[in-house]
C-alpha cells in the first residue's frame, strides 16, 4: 500500500520537473520578432533584432537574458533606462557595442548602425 503511495507520488514530482524543463526549452526555442526602439529624438529608431543577435551571430539567450540579465524577456521593460548615457558607460546594448565585442555606441561613424532612417 505505502509503496503505491510512493511511486505515485514520485511520478507526480517526475512530471512536474519535466513540464518545467519542457516549457524552459520552450520559452528559449523561439526567436521573437524585431523589436523597435523609439525614445530616440533627435535621431531615427533603433529596431533590436532576435534574429541578428540570436540567429545570425549565434549569441545565446542566457547571454542576454540570464547571466547577466541585461535584458527582461518582456518588450518594453527597459523603458526608460536605455539611455545613450548608460549604453556608453558599459550597461545595457553597451557591454558588448564597446568596440570590442561589438560596434561601439560612442563613434559618430556608428551611430547610424542603430539609428537607422526609414
Ligand atoms: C543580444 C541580446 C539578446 C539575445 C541574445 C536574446 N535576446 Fe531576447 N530580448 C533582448 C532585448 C533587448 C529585448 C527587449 C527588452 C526590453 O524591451 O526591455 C528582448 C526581449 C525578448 C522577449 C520579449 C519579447 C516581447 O515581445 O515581449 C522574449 C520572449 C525574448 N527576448 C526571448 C529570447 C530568446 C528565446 C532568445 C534566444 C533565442 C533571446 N531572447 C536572445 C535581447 C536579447
Ligand atoms: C548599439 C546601438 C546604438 C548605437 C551604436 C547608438 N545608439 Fe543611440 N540609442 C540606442 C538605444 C537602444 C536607445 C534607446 C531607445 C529606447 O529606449 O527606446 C538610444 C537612444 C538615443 C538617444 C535618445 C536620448 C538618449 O540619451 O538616450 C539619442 C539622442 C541617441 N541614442 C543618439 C546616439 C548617437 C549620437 C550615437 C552615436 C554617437 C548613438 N546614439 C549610437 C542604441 C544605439
Ligand atoms: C551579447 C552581446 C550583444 C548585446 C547585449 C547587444 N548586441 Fe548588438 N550586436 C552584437 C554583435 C556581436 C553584433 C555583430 C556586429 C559586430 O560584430 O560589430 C551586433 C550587431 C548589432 C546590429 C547590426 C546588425 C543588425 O541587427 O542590423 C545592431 C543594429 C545592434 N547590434 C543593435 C543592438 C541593440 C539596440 C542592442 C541593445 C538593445 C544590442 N545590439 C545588444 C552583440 C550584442
Amino acid at each position: 500500500m505505502k509503496s503505491k503511495l510512493f511511486i505515485t507520488l514520485a511520478g507526480l514530482i517526475m512530471f512536474s520537473l519535466l513540464s518545467l524543463w519542457a516549457g524552459k526549452q520552450q520559452a528559449f526555442a523561439q526567436v521573437p520578432p524585431d523589436i523597435l526602439l523609439e525614445d530616440t529624438k533627435p535621431q531615427p529608431p533603433v529596431t533590436f533584432s532576435h534574429k541578428s543577435h540570436a540567429t545570425e551571430k549565434k549569441i545565446q539567450c542566457p547571454d542576454c537574458h540570464m547571466n547577466p540579465k541585461l535584458f527582461e524577456m518582456k518588450k518594453g521593460a527597459a523603458k526608460g533606462k536605455m539611455k545613450m548615457a548608460a549604453l556608453n558607460k558599459g550597461e545595457s546594448c553597451g557591454s558588448c557595442h564597446n568596440g570590442t565585442k561589438a560596434f561601439a555606441t560612442k563613434e559618430a561613424k556608428d551611430c547610424a548602425k542603430c539609428h537607422v532612417k526609414k
